[in-house]
């Protein structure tokens, strides 16, 4: 009862054969890949694999897992739902609810069997994409957009939210903020729906469990608040003006410091910057000059604060410069890490011990309840 650590920093809450991040070494683990190597050379069907399968596929596994989760359809009524709701709602609520109600359509919703489960990943993280690549379009009253087996599922999950032609260039740097989202051991929203599954509930209500922890600024909603730091300062003096003025109020600068990482920098975040430069290299800057806005953020943080990006300072420009509408930012980080929380219920499920810890009382004791007249 005596050890208590606030946010349960440093604390080991689970064990997983998943992934590790070795700060010291600056690597990020998973199931003894590099995921930096991933995100430079794999596709998203070979991390999906991995993480489902517990193995990476060989080509014939990795060709039926891409096409399960283009060919996985939405049942109408989860659209339906979805357009009912007002747009005014935050894409993750809307996201949160169609999850929740996605639930009704598979006879073997209520399911804890790690098998059961494992076979029918592939398919749910195609649905979640397909509702994710679909947020936007059904708010605004739009048909929703199908995906195409003749398209790579990159490939589809980006057209269909842009709803253009895209160029190779722009679906691998899609496909690589997908993979350096997969999966990050135990942040919040995986262990929220570790603690959810570890009741035996199932697939959908630990995955909305994650949609909710998601959302949160201080988590996945970082991404959103970062663009809109960048649209607003517009010019590398005015964020720095900008986040001065904020660190003189005290605020948090989104997009910077990480519980594990906090004084080095996200390797992810390294990696997505060089996507984003090569991306702004072939697209032209534009009227905002990302690469160098971005680089001035991250050296005044440095120097003021020796904070350091995470993933969701580059991951957000990327978003920006591919054109993805900001609202489904946060929806994406959730549709890649799918995945991963997919791998952590099963995990949790094979090895389940129900999470129940203890909370150190600071309140009263003795007070006594006094029989009054109430007339
Ligand atoms: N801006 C300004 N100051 C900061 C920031 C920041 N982004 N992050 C940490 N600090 C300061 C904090 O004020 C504190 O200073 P002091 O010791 O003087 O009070 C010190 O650094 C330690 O902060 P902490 O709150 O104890 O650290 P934490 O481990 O609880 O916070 C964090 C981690 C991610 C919540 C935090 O760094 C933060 O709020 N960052 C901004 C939000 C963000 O970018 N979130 C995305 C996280 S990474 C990807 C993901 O999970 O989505």
């Amino acid at each position: 009862m005596e050890a208590y650590k606030p946010g349960l920093e440093d604390v080991i809450a689970a064990e997983t054969q998943i992934s590790y991040l070795d700060v010291e070494h600056e690597e990020i683990i998973v199931r003894g890949y590099s995921l930096l190597e991933l995100i430079r050379s794999a596709c998203y069907a070979d991390v999906v694999g991995l993480l489902i399968d517990e193995r990476l596929p060989d080509a014939q596994r990795r060709h039926e897992l891409e096409q399960e989760m283009i060919r996985a359809s939405v049942p109408e009524p989860v659209y339906k739902i979805l357009a009912m709701l007002s747009p005014a709602m935050h894409a993750m609520d809307r996201l949160r609810t169609a999850l929740s109600a996605l639930a009704g359509f598979d006879p073997e919703a209520s399911t804890a069997d790690p098998e059961r489960e494992q076979a029918k990943a592939p398919r749910l993280i195609g649905q979640i994409a397909q509702i994710v690549a679909n947020l936007a379009h059904v708010a605004a009253g739009r048909a929703p957009v199908t995906f195409r087996s003749d398209w790579s599922f990159a490939e589809n999950f980006l057209r269909a939210i842009v709803t253009r032609a895209v160029t190779p260039q722009e679906v691998r740097a899609f496909e690589q903020a997908l993979i350096a989202y997969s999966e990050h051991e135990l942040p919040n929203s995986t262990f929220a729906a570790r603690v959810v599954a570890s009741t035996l509930s199932d697939l959908y209500g630990s995955l909305t469990a994650a949609v909710a922890s998601l959302k949160g600024p201080l988590h996945g909603g970082a991404n959103e608040a970062v663009i809109a730091m960048l649209l607003e300062a517009k010019t590398p003096d005015g964020l720095e003006r900008l986040i001065r003025e904020r660190l003189a109020r005290k605020e948090r600068i989104m997009g910077f410091g990480h519980r594990v990482y906090m004084r080095r920098m996200d390797p992810r975040a390294q990696l997505l910057k060089e996507v984003l430069a090569d991306l702004v290299k072939a697209k032209g800057t534009g009227e905002l000059d990302l690469v160098a806005l971005c680089e001035r953020g991250e050296q005044l943080m440095r120097t003021e604060k020796n904070l350091y990006p995470n993933l969701d300072y580059y991951a957000a420009p990327v978003y920006y410069a591919l054109g993805i509408p900001t609202e489904l930012y946060t929806p994406l980080f959730f549709a890649a890490r799918s995945a991963g929380l997919l791998a952590h219920i099963i995990e949790q499920h094979r090895e389940n011990r129900l999470y129940r810890p203890r909370a150190r009382y600071l309140g009263p004791r003795g007070l006594h309840y006094e029989i009054r007249s109430h007339t």
